[in-house]
């Protein structure tokens, strides 16, 4: 029998599972289903999967990917981390600018905006359905929002939903603190895409992918001061594709403004040195990670369900990621060919790593450029060897594409008992990623750095210094957006191996 796919969409992942040799269906007998979220919202309470089927949401996705629910959690976590002794950990959730979910938190909300007067008060109004930048505005007076609040949706819950509950919910927003300093590349602000691949919440295990990329805007940044710095310009300030579209400046012939992610981390490098770079990304790394340590108990655990994740994040003038949103079903649509490159790339090896056709052993700890970070509550760090503390933002090397785990040699005698109390500590990790059935009142866990002491592979591939690879390098420049490409010279110095395949681009 061959093996079967579902998928509304005619995108990059369509491609791909076509070029499987996979045959599609539109039934109920598939074996592997992208779907849309709303599909999984809608149907899969009242279907029953069979053992091998595979999707690609969790039944409660919401809980990370709705803006207002991933904030909940967020504070959630760092309070249980502070109840529970975990205080040094809880201090590290600090990854996101402050939030409040209207209407409900109105009034807190004002009274932190009153607090701020007089200072860099510049917040961010964001729908919790919406995507794209659909529905976001900045403000700095408070005057803004009362026009805002003024408006029918907001009155119909403000006043009457408690008598009228029939009445429709007023559409939710977060307010947000503006990150008015973001790090600026040729004086334009921009964020960063990046692929995560959960597995499974029970034991969690999470992929990331190597590659990614930055998401620039066309317009150049002017920070925001007392309502002027062009507070409405959405193409200086939201760096959605969406919204960057429609500047007369787009130009999908010079990167469609994306700048692969290896190509910003080799442009820093060669500003501010391997050290500090390599910190930031590892901030970043840890930041992903500690956003999936605070569902872990609430996503409703499933062997069937494996959900592919899109982080919007943005790092600012003091090197400080800030994470914006998480969302389910990224847009898996290439606006240039690079971007198709790099998106069918990573969905091919997705699809090796889900494993429909039972090919793996499960000791894998990369397939293509996803690297395994976390499995059975244990960090899995680069090799000893590498040069990175994350493979973030690293090659994508395309052969070999898939590397096991090395087996573990036998400790020698003298140092079991060592053994014995690493595995103590093992324990405490490993406590915070079982599921138990009263998921409110569980810290998540305090995670061990990777490259502190966590399951280390040793890897050949990995980490290697720029520019030592013996494959000629790809050219060098011509994948940023014109404006903010670094100079030559410094790229290519800095530049590693690159090879990636290039399926059916
Ligand atoms: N707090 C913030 N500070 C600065 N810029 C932000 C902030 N929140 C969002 N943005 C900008 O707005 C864009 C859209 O916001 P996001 O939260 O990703 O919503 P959407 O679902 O519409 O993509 C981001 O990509 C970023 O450029
Ligand atoms: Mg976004």
């Amino acid at each position: 029998m061959p093996t079967t796919f579902r998928t509304s969409f005619r995108n990059v992942v369509y491609d791909v599972l076509k070029a499987r040799g996979w045959k599609e269906t539109e039934g109920m007998d598939w074996d592997f289903h992208w779907a849309e979220k709303e599909w999984v919202t809608e149907f899969m309470d009242g279907i029953h999967l069979n053992p091998t089927q595979k999707l690609n949401h969790f039944r409660n996705h919401r809980e990370l990917c709705r803006k207002d629910l991933l904030i909940k959690n967020l504070k959630r976590a760092k309070r249980m981390l502070q109840r529970d002794g975990g205080g040094e950990e809880a201090q590290k959730y600090d990854f996101w600018p402050q939030t409040y979910v209207l209407p409900g938190d109105y009034a807190l909300f004002a009274e932190e905006f009153k607090r701020g007067a007089g200072g860099d008060n510049v917040w961010i109004m964001k729908p919790v359905g919406r995507s794209q930048g659909k529905g976001i505005f900045i403000f700095t007076k408070i005057s803004q929002i009362s026009k805002w609040k003024s408006e029918s949706r907001w009155r119909l819950q403000d006043d009457d939903r408690r008598d009228k509950p029939e009445k429709p919910d007023a559409e939710t927003y977060v307010v947000q603190k503006y990150v008015n300093n973001p790090y600026l590349i040729g004086g334009k602000k921009f964020d960063l895409r990046l692929y995560v691949l959960v597995t499974s919440y029970m034991p969690l295990t999470v992929w990331m992918y190597r590659s990614g990329f930055c998401r620039f805007s066309t317009k150049r940044y002017s920070k925001v001061v007392n309502s002027k710095g062009d507070i409405d310009n959405q193409l200086m300030h939201l760096t959605n594709v969406a919204i960057q579209k429609k500047s007369d400046d787009y130009d999908a012939s010079t990167g469609g403004g994306k700048w692969e992610l290896l190509n910003m981390k080799l442009f820093l490098m060669s500003v501010y040195g391997r050290e500090k770079v390599d910190a930031l990304f590892r901030d970043i790394h840890m930041l992903i990670l500690r956003s999936l340590f605070a569902v872990q108990q609430v996503i409703i655990a499933d062997k069937h369900c494996f959900e592919l994740y899109g982080y919007d994040i943005l790092f600012d003038d003091a090197f400080k990621p800030w994470l914006l949103e998480v969302n389910a079903g990224p847009s898996m649509t290439a606006n240039t060919p690079d971007d198709h490159d790099l998106k069918y790339a990573m969905l091919d090896s997705l699809l090796d790593i889900i494993d429909v056709d039972k090919k793996l052993s499960g000791d894998e700890v990369r397939v293509g450029g996803f690297d395994l970070v976390f499995k059975d509550g244990e960090h899995v760090g680069p090799g000893p060897g590498s040069l990175y503390t994350t493979m973030l933002g690293t090659d994508v090397p395309s052969d070999p594409h898939i590397v096991k785990r090395p087996p573990k040699p036998p400790p020698p005698p003298d140092q079991q008992a060592q053994g014995a109390k690493a595995g103590a500590v093992n324990t405490v990790a490993l406590r915070g990623s079982r599921r138990i059935s009263s998921k409110k009142d569980r810290a998540p866990p305090v995670p061990r750095l990777p490259f502190a002491g966590g399951r280390r592979t040793p890897s050949t591939d990995d980490g290697r210094p720029a520019g030592s690879s013996a494959e000629p390098a790809r050219r060098a420049d011509a994948r940023g957006p014109a404006a903010a490409r670094p100079a030559r010279a410094a790229t290519t110095a800095a530049r590693g191996s690159r090879s990636r395949r290039r399926r059916g681009a």
